[in-house]
Parts: structure tokens; C-alpha cells; sequence
């Protein structure tokens, strides 16, 4: 299941971009498929797995856009792009583990298909593999993929645990989709800017961007978990609910005192929605709870952020993909 990367599909690119665009990926798969390729017929199967499965390719696509304000796609941006992918990658693999989810990209996720153990591994391999790329642009971009990992990391730790008693649970979510989602892609918009030569300033400006960008396509993956189809996302819906993540729209249900929302409220709270009934009952409830609206409001207001960002920039053809990008990116059903 390869669906058309968004990018591409914007309604403001021209044909030229969109060329260039498709010629930058396609050097980025290449590069991929030789770096994760191994002597071991079976670990070259196992890197290849999830790559080979699809995916939108988001963030490398975000990697060559941002690059289009500078001097354009040279080898070290396709470089770059390629390893944000393979860590974006590797940390697919880590989260289908956390999230028990058997499936992704439309394929058996690697642990369904090699076990836990495995899975861990092949995600700490394909890390590798991926700083070995960014190695070969100098120690400021290790740096920054350093740096962008241990938030990652730490993003997926805090999700994975619940508020402290002192947090508002709003406040403690929207720094988790920070630091698990918005740091990758603001560090795939950085690097784009920064290998085609962009002033500081505008390699800022793109960070910024790119932070406020992932945490609107976080939240909108959050929403899309509830509301879409295996066959749109290539993930089995409702996979947030049966791990108990407080989510936005759950947080909202929670925080409502109205009775008409009593049974929604006691499934989240003490439900065992690892009952198939009683998940897919909790996932009726929500998607008709006007919680969603509310959420979808709020994830709306962030891509404007992220567009608000590029306020500085001078007008060009990249500014308005970027800018088209952040409500695509909310729009979105998978
Ligand atoms: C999934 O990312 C993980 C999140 C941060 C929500 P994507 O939705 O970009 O997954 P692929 O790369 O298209 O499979
Ligand atoms: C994961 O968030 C974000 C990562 C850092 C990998 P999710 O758990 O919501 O991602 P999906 O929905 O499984 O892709
Ligand atoms: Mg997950
Ligand atoms: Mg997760
Ligand atoms: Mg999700």
C-alpha cells in the first residue's frame, strides 16, 4: 500500500516541483534500499520489511520541500531525508511493540511478523544504519539527530505513562506529541534548509515550522485513530483506546460533567476495552461525541501555528507547499 505522498498531492505544486519532488524520493529509496541491505539473506529481509510496506514518506518529502527554499535537492539533503526516514522507521518498529498493534503500513508490523525481541533489534539496526547516513554530514547533524532521538525516546516513555498529579493532563499531552512526533519532523524541515545552504535564520524559522507541523499531524493521527479504516491508514483503528491513552477527545469526554456522556465516560475510565465489544461500542460513542469537533478545532488551530510560522518568509512556490502541507496534514483521513 503506497498511498500518494502528500506533498505531491497538493493542489499549489507545479509540475516542475512535483518532478523534481518525485526524482528526490526515488534517490532517497535507492539510498535506503542499499543502506539497509545485508549479507544475511534473513536481517535483509527484516530491514527491508517495513520499507518496502509504503508508508507516505512524509518526512523525507518534508526534507526535500524545505530544501526548495535554499538551492534546491542536492546529495546531502536526499541524504538527510533518508535518515530521518530510517529513524522514523526504527521508532515504527519500537511503537508497534509498546502499542501491541499487528498491524502497519497495510503489512504484519515486525513484531507480529518476527516477535518482540526481534522487532526491538531490527528498530536499534535501522537507528544505526541511520545515523551511519547522517554521520557522513558532519558532527552538527549527528548532533541534532542525537539530540532529536533521546526526545523521541522521551516522548514515548511519557506516553506510555500517565499524567502526574500535579500536571494538566492537556498540558502533559500536547509535550508528549512534541517531543514523540514534533521533533522528528521539525528536525527532517531543519535539515532540508540547512544542507541547501539556508540562512540560520530561515533554518530556524523552518524548525519552528516543522515542530508545530508534527505536532498538528500527531494530533491528527490521534483523531484518525478513532475516526478512519484499516483500509485507509494501513493500522487497526482504535489501537489508542485499547492501550488506555488519553488522547484529546478523551481527555475532552473526561472532563465533561454532562450525564449524556456517563456510559462514554465509564467504558474509558473502567472499561476493559481490550474486549472487542466493548471497544468497538467505546469507538461508537466517540466518533458521534461532539469531543471530536472540539479536538479537530484545536488540531486545526496548531497547523495555523505551524503556517504562522512561515509568516517571515519571502513569497515563493516552496513557502506555499509548506503552507498547503500544514492543512493537508490535518485534513487528512489516513
Ligand atoms: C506514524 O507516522 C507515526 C506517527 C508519528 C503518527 P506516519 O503516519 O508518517 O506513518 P507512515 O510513515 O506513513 O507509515
Ligand atoms: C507514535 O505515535 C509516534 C512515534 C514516535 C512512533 P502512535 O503510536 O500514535 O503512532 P501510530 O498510530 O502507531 O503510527
Ligand atoms: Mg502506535
Ligand atoms: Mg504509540
Ligand atoms: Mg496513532
Amino acid at each position: 500500500m503506497t498511498p500518494t505522498p502528500p506533498v505531491l498531492a497538493l493542489p499549489t505544486v507545479s509540475d516542475q516541483l512535483t518532478a523534481r519532488l518525485q526524482e528526490g524520493l526515488e534517490q532517497v529509496d535507492a539510498l535506503l534500499r542499499r543502506e539497509i541491505d545485508h549479507e544475511d539473506p534473513f536481517l535483509a529481509e527484516a530491514n527491508t520489511h517495513l520499507i518496502e510496506a509504503g508508508g507516505k514518506r512524509f518526512r523525507p518529502l518534508l526534507t526535500l520541500l524545505a530544501a526548495e527554499l535554499g538551492t534546491g535537492i542536492n546529495p546531502d539533503v536526499v541524504a538527510a531525508a533518508a535518515g530521518v526516514e530510517l529513524t522514523h522507521v526504527a521508532s515504527l518498529c519500537h511503537d508497534d511493540v509498546m502499542d501491541e498493534a499487528d498491524v502497519r503500513r497495510g503489512a504484519p508490523s515486525a513484531n507480529a511478523k518476527y516477535g518482540n525481541s526481534t522487532a526491538i533489534l531490527v528498530g536499534d539496526m535501522l537507528f544505526g544504519t541511520a545515523s551511519s547516513i547522517i554521520a557522513d554530514l558532519g558532527a552538527a547533524a549527528v548532533k541534532i539527530q542525537a539530540q532529536t532521538f533521546v526526545r523521541l525516546c522521551a516522548g514515548q516513555i511519557r506516553d506510555a505513562r500517565p499524567a502526574g498529579p500535579g500536571d494538566d493532563p492537556v498540558d502533559y499531552y500536547l509535550g508528549v506529541l512534541a517531543d514523540k512526533t514534533g521533533v522528528l519532523i521539525a528536525t527532517a524541515a531543519r535539515y532540508g534548509a540547512m544542507f541547501a545552504g539556508c540562512s540560520p535564520e530561515v533554518v530556524e524559522t523552518l524548525r519552528e515550522y516543522g515542530e508545530r507541523l508534527g505536532m498538528a499531524f500527531q494530533l491528527a493521527d490521534d483523531l484518525i485513530d478513532i475516526s478512519s479504516e484499516l483500509e485507509d491508514t494501513g493500522k487497526q483503528p482504535g489501537t489508542d483506546l485499547r492501550e488506555g491513552k488519553r488522547t484529546l477527545p478523551v481527555l475532552y469526554v473526561l472532563a465533561s460533567q454532562d450525564a449524556a456522556d456517563s456510559r462514554l465516560r465509564t467504558l474509558l475510565l473502567e472499561g476493559d476495552l481490550r474486549q472487542d465489544a466493548l471497544l468497538s461500542e467505546a469507538l461508537d460513542l466517540l466518533r458521534r461525541h461532539p469531543a471530536m469537533e472540539q479536538a479537530r478545532r484545536r488540531t486545526h488551530a496548531v497547523a495555523q501555528q505551524a503556517r504562522d510560522a512561515l509568516d517571515a518568509l519571502p513569497d515563493s512556490e516552496a513557502k506555499d507547499a509548506l503552507q498547503a502541507l500544514a492543512t493537508s496534514v490535518v485534513t487528512r483521513v489516513g
